[in-house]
C-alpha cells in the first residue's frame, strides 16, 4: 500500500468512527416506511428486445417454482426485477449444489442492508425443490442498521417494510456471530473482500476482517449445510476463493451468473460450499 492510500484509508476510517459511533449511540426512533400496494410494476419492458421472451419465460418459470406471482405487491420496478434476480440466483446455487433442504429450514443472510430482496429469499427457501410450503426461519444479521437513508428512515425501518410481515423472519441490529452448527444454510450477498469498498462503505477499519467473518461462518453451519457467497467482480470472486483455500475449504460449486434478470457493472459470481 503506497502512502496516498494509506493516508486516504486512515482518514476514511476516521470519520467512519465517529459517524458509526453515533449512528449506533444515537439513532432517531423506528418509524415504518408506507409501501404502496398498487399493482405490481410491468417489467419486461426493460429488458432489452433480443432476451425479452427469454426473460419473460425465465420470469415464468421462478414465479411458478417459487409461488412468487402471490408474493404481496409493493415492489418499485428496480425492487422486482432485482428479486426476481436474487430467486434465479438462489435457484441455479441451490441446484448446481444437489442442495436438498429439511422440512424446516434455519437459514442467517449475513449484511443484507436494506433487505430490498427479502422476498426472493423467503420464497427460495419455502420452496425449493418442493410443492408444499416449508417452514422457513430467517435471521438477517446487520453491522450497521442505523444508517440514515434520504427520507430520514433508517436502513432497519426499511428492511422492516421489506419485510412485510413475513412469518419466521428476523431482522438483527449486530453483525454476524459464531454459532455453532445452528443453520442450515447461510447466504452473504456481496460481503466486504478488499478493505477499500468496506472503508467507501462507511464502516470502521476495525470491522473488516473477512477471514475470521468466513471462519465464523462455516463454524455456524450444522454438518451438511449450505453456504452460498455472492461476490461482485472476478479480482473479489479470486480473492474469495484464497480465503476458502487458507481455510481449507473447498467449493461445491463456483461460476458467474448469468446476467439475464438485472445487469450490473460487475458480473456476480457464485460460490457454494458443503460442509
Ligand atoms: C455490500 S453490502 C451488501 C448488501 C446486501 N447483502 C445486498 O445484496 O445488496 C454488505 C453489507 O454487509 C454488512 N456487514 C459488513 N460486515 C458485517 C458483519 N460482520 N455482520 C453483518 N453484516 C455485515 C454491511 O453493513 C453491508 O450492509
Amino acid at each position: 500500500m503506497n502512502l496516498f492510500t494509506a493516508a486516504y484509508f486512515s482518514l476514511l476510517d476516521l470519520r467512519n468512527r465517529l459517524d458509526y459511533y453515533l449512528r449506533q449511540h444515537v439513532h432517531a426512533p423506528s418509524r415504518p416506511v408506507s409501501v404502496s400496494r398498487g399493482s405490481r410494476p410491468e417489467i419486461l419492458s426493460a429488458y432489452p428486445v433480443d432476451v425479452r421472451t427469454r426473460a419473460g419465460d425465465e420470469i415464468a418459470r421462478l414465479c411458478a417454482a417459487y409461488h412468487f406471482e402471490s408474493v404481496e405487491t409493493g415492489f418499485t420496478e428496480r425492487d422486482l426485477r432485482e428479486n426476481y434476480f436474487y430467486l434465479a440466483m438462489l435457484d441455479e446455487a441451490f441446484r448446481r449444489s444437489d442442495a436438498a433442504l429439511p422440512a424446516e429450514v434455519t437459514v442467517a443472510d449475513i449484511g443484507p442492508s436494506s433487505w430490498f430482496y427479502v422476498q426472493a429469499l423467503f420464497s427460495a427457501f419455502t420452496y425449493f425443490g418442493t410443492t408444499r410450503a416449508r417452514a422457513v426461519n430467517l435471521t438477517g444479521f446487520e453491522v450497521d442498521a442505523y444508517r440514515l437513508y434520504a427520507d430520514f428512515h433508517t436502513r432497519r425501518d426499511h428492511a422492516l417494510a421489506n419485510m412485510r410481515g413475513l412469518a419466521g423472519v428476523e431482522y438483527v441490529d449486530h453483525g454476524f456471530e459464531p454459532d455453532p452448527s445452528a443453520y442450515d444454510v447461510i447466504t452473504s450477498f456481496f460481503p466486504f473482500v478488499f478493505e477499500k469498498d468496506h472503508l467507501e462503505w462507511g464502516l470502521p477499519r476495525s470491522l473488516f476482517n473477512p477471514r475470521s467473518l468466513l471462519n465464523a461462518t462455516l463454524a455456524s453451519l450444522k454438518p451438511g449445510g449450505l453456504l452460498v457467497i455472492v461476490n461482485q467482480g472476478l479480482k473479489e470472486h479470486e480473492e474469495e476463493l484464497r480465503f476458502l483455500q487458507e481455510a481449507g475449504v473447498s467449493p461445491k460449486a463456483a461460476y458467474k451468473m448469468e446476467s439475464l434478470l438485472f445487469s450490473y457493472p460487475l458480473d456476480r459470481y457464485i460460490i457454494t460450499v458443503k460442509k
